[in-house]
């Protein structure tokens, strides 16, 4: 157990979760005033980890080569910001984790779950021997038509965004097998309601800070 506090926002393309992730931290910090809010993103949040994501984001590629990215990415970021920031107390809110791979490398693009948990122990893994987990992660969970046509409307499609909706069905069913899963550590929103209706539910939400 770490002092800081670890929530992560997930989600398929099109769910909203950046339309309320900048209100939540400034919900945490006038509700936590004594704790720094740390906020940052994946694949990224750290100098190197944001030159993968340029290329993560853009460049086609083998799928293992994506996965070993993205968890590369994702060492480093737990190295220089996530664990640090832990330690010291703070509470630290990602713009993705790796949730994310297991739904889009894993039930998007078909790695296997062995790799998956194989990465999972090799880059999260503590000391202790425990792997390193957000304490909380909400999931924007809605169909892939209505993310689809919420993605339409705004701007260029990255490597991602250009999958098609069968790709997106399976990286949501991914998610919510893994809400499932683990249903204490998840809080699922139904990101088919309003912004209003989404953000009264956020600010209810009871954490154990
Ligand atoms: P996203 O978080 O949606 O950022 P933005 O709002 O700027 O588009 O974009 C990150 C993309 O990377 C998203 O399509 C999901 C993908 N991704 C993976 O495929 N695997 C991962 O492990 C992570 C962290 C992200």
């Amino acid at each position: 157990m770490t002092p800081g506090f670890f929530i992560s926002f997930e989600g398929i393309d099109g769910a909203g979760k950046s339309t309320h992730i900048e209100a939540f931290k400034k919900l945490m910090q006038d509700r936590y005033p004594d704790r720094e809010v740390v906020m940052t993103r994946e694949p990224g949040g750290t100098p190197l980890g944001e030159q993968l994501r340029a290329l993560l984001l853009d460049a086609p590629m083998n799928l293992e080569t994506e996965a070993l990215l993205m968890f590369a990415a994702r060492r480093e970021h737990i190295a220089q910001v996530i664990e640090p920031a832990l330690q010291a107390g703070k509470i630290v809110i990602s713009d993705r984790f790796a949730d994310a791979s297991f739904a889009y490398q894993g039930g998007g693009r078909g790695l296997s779950l062995d790799k998956l948990n194989a990465l999972e122990r090799w880059v999260q893994g503590r000391a202790d021997g425990s792997l390193l987990q957000p304490n909380l992660t909400i999931l924007f969970d809605l169909p892939g038509e209505v993310a689809e046509a919420r993605r339409s409307k705004v701007r260029a499609p990255d490597k991602f965004e250009k999958m098609d909706l069968n790709f997106f069905e399976k990286v949501r069913q991914e998610y919510r097998r893994r809400a499932k899963d683990d249903p204490k550590r998840f809080h699922l929103v139904d990101a088919t309601q309003t912004p209003e209706v989404i953000w009264n539910g956020l600010k209810q939400l009871e954490l154990q800070i």
